[in-house]
């Protein structure tokens, strides 16, 4: 399956799917790497391990129909079939997903629907959460809204601020992005309304409690 993977600034995320694309068993490629931001650190890392990028600065286009267009086209050209958001900081319009029915994915650092949007640690931190963790979830319109394929669990320790827990469940992102995206690919990926199943994938039994 051929990915387009599209991202705004460091691209750690990207860098785990290329880590895990470059394993022969993984069964999808990075197509091309689309960032909004020209400077952005993670079209750097793409360019280094030879994939196709291109760059699209929203700043340059009259609106977001035009600039969604670009995109659109660009992914189209290199036979993406499956467009991955990895830190993509613009919201997609409806119209644009239309063109993709459950084709698009993205990442989000919370458990949703709990704390969608930005400023996302600062607030769970601030919530007296005692778990964080992160979403792999099919876009919808609505920001950081849509059916949830996997997520993880972190814990919040008490001397946690913003970034020990970001940098906490950033490494669960590496690892649940590219776990989603292979069940896509291998086809075991199922969406009945709002809710997807995953064949042959299991369940923890453990109930997980904090503070212990
Ligand atoms: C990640 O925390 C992701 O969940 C969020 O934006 C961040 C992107 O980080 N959507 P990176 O660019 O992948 O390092």
């Amino acid at each position: 399956m051929k990915l387009g993977v599209l991202i705004s600034g460091r691209g750690s995320n990207l860098q785990a799917l290329m880590a895990a694309t470059a394993r022969d068993d993984y069964p999808a490629e990075i197509a091309l790497v689309v960032s909004n931001q020209p400077q952005a650190a993670g079209l750097e890392r793409a360019r280094e391990a030879g994939l196709a990028t291109a760059a699209f600065d929203h700043r340059d286009f009259a609106d977001r129909q035009n600039f969604e267009a670009e995109i659109d086209a660009s992914l189209r050209g290199a036979g993406v079939e499956l467009v991955c958001l990895a830190g993509f900081m613009r919201l997609l319009t409806a119209g644009f997903l239309e063109g993709w029915p459950d084709r698009v994915v993205n990442i989000h650092p919370s458990l949703l629907p709990a704390f969608p949007g930005i400023h996302v640690h600062e607030q769970v931190v601030a919530s007296g959460a005692r778990f964080s963790g992160c979403t792999v979830h099919f876009v919808r319109p609505e920001m950081d809204a849509g059916p949830i394929i996997i997520q993880s669990l972190v814990p919040v320790r008490p001397d946690d601020d913003a970034d020990t827990l970001a940098a906490r469940v950033l490494a669960t992102e590496h690892q649940c992005y590219p776990k989603a995206v292979k069940w896509i690919a291998e086809g075991r990926v199922r969406i009945n309304g709002d809710l997807v199943e995953v064949d042959g994938a299991g369940t923890p039994q453990m109930a997980a409690i904090n503070p212990i």
